[in-house]
């Protein structure tokens, strides 16, 4: 896979896509200018026509597409709409329909115009990325795939109109690596519970590639060693064992002003609810509740290719939470070792407590700064919609460090308050604290309840339950895991250092 810059000589490729601004295109008292009049010139005036004929404006996701025949070094021309597209989100939707017309026209060499080459350098990455991953498909228990019984995938991109800095380079050699880990944390969410089980995620994490990178496992003695008891307790109705993953990423040459980072993932490989049982319709997709902790194996393996300057820790508490014969019961009352006593009031409030024991593990490490990503509530589908994940934390500062990041990376986030006076919700009669609170304000007590653990550390949650998984199929993304919060990641990291 590879990513190249030219600065205004046309490549030789199996299709050309022009990002087209808003303009008056299709009116006929003013000729076409630019490179679009050299296109339609050498194709006779065909190009002109048709984008008359379809009364081409350049709104966003507008297309005109057409054959050259021969007469033009690409074989396809596509002219996409571009719109008002201002955020680095928009710009990833865009990248997706081209990544769409790449996957269905069967190209394997791409190079892309922007008219408007400024804008559109400014968001090279989420482009680029969406992209290529326009070729995403999880079909390896269909006998043959949908759309295509053959498909190609798209091995070159040549971006026209930009010069090679320090940045582009950057990004050529770090977008394969990219767009592999975000492959492959849909990957590890699209396959089935029954095949990933915590074990196998496990050896997922163990089979991770990247230098510097080590991989140790927890099993269930060792968790009961340390004193894990939430995680164990929502195990325990699983004939499935637990395991902790725990990721080590060291630097080759490590910057002593930078935190000690971990990274923690929600890392249910199936959610039924447990004894809170779940009905059919919410309990259908709940493969996808080890998303948090796909989204970090996938980070944790890119850590090496972005040369990042600082210690990370990569934690996922993963395990079933099921009905079984043993599973732990409403009113049961946990001590945790660490933190306080848990009367479980639902046991479908299980993702809280497996990660109040990655985040413990995690102070025990020292590390002094926390993200972890969860798809830890309906309640945030609620709030914000299938699309935009949550983001509570403490201090601001670092909230506002994830939120740019997300920005950059093309990933919608929104931020939601950390109220204390929604404690009271989480109030037991005989414990330290219960596991749920009320409906309403679902996905703030939720953070509330991680909090409790935190403690003072710097930390920040991404509540992903939303865009971690996609309902819906949209042009250039099937439906399924989405791979959300990898890019995020490793912007983030790299703003630490300065690198945005
Ligand atoms: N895994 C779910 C949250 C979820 C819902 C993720 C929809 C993705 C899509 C989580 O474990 C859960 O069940 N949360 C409960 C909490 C409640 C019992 C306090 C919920 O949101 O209903
Ligand atoms: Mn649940
Ligand atoms: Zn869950």
């Amino acid at each position: 896979m590879t990513l190249a810059f030219s600065q205004n000589q046309l490549p030789q490729a199996d299709g050309l896509v022009v990002l087209c601004p808003p303009g008056e295109y299709s009116d006929p008292t003013k000729p076409l200018d630019g490179p679009l009049a050299d296109y339609d010139e050498a194709l006779d005036g065909h190009l002109g026509r048709l984008i008359r004929e379809r009364s081409f404006k350049g709104k966003k996701g507008q297309q005109v597409a057409l054959h050259t025949l021969g007469n033009l070094p690409f074989g396809r021309l596509l002219l996409l709409g571009s719109g008002k597209a201002t955020k680095a989100a928009h710009w990833l939707r865009l990248g997706e329909r081209i990544g769409e017309a790449a996957h269905k026209g069967r190209w394997q060499t791409l190079a892309v115009l922007p008219l408007l080459p400024d804008r559109a350098a400014q968001h090279l990455e989420p482009l680029a990325r969406s992209i290529f991953l326009g070729c995403y498909r999880f079909d390896r228990y269909k006998a043959q795939s949908e759309d295509d019984p053959d498909p190609v995938t798209l091995t070159d991109l040549t971006w026209i109109g930009l010069e090679e800095t320090s940045h582009t380079s950057a990004l050529q050699r770090r977008l394969g690596p990219l767009v592999y880990a975000i492959c492959l944390a849909r990957d590890l969410v699209n396959e089935p519970a029954g095949a990933m089980t915590p074990t196998a995620l496990a050896e997922a994490a163990q089979s991770l590639g990247g230098d510097h990178l080590t991989c140790e496992i927890l099993d269930k003695a060792a968790c009961e060693k340390l004193g894990m008891e939430l995680l164990l307790a929502v195990s325990r109705g699983s004939v499935e064992p637990p395991k902790v993953i725990h990721l080590t990423y060291s630097p080759p040459n490590p910057d002593p002003s930078l935190p000690k980072v971990a990274l923690v993932g929600k890392g249910i490989t199936f959610d039924s609810g447990g004894l809170s049982l779940k009905p059919s319709a919410s309990m259908k997709d709940m493969k996808c509740d080890m998303a948090g902790g796909a989204a970090v194996l996938g980070a944790m393996g890119l850590l090496s290719s972005y040369e990042v300057r600082c210690e990370v820790h990569g934690i996922v508490p993963a395990c079933e939470n099921m009905p079984g014969p043993n599973a732990y019961r409403l009113g049961d009352v946990i001590r945790s070792q660490q933190g306080p006593s848990v009367e479980v009031t639902n046991t479908d409030a299980e993702g809280r407590l497996a990660l109040a024991d990655g985040i413990s593990y995690a102070r025990s490490l020292g590390c002094d700064r926390i993200v972890d990503l969860a798809t830890l509530t309906g309640a945030c589908l609620v709030a914000l919609g299938p699309d935009v994940a949550g983001v509570l934390g403490d201090p601001e500062d670092l909230c506002r460090e994830l939120l740019t990041a997300a920005d950059r990376a093309g990933e919608e986030m929104w931020q939601l308050p950390l109220l204390d006076e929604l404690n009271d919700q989480l109030k037991s009669q005989v414990a330290d604290c219960k596991n749920a609170g009320a409906r309403y304000g679902g996905t703030i007590t939720a953070a509330l309840f991680l909090k409790k653990f935190v403690k003072d550390t710097d930390w920040v949650h991404l509540d992903i339950a939303g865009p971690a998984w996609a309902d819906k199929a949209r042009p250039g993304r099937p439906a399924g895991g989405t791979g959300f919060g990898v890019a995020t990641l490793v912007h983030w990291l790299k703003n630490l250092e300065g690198e945005g």
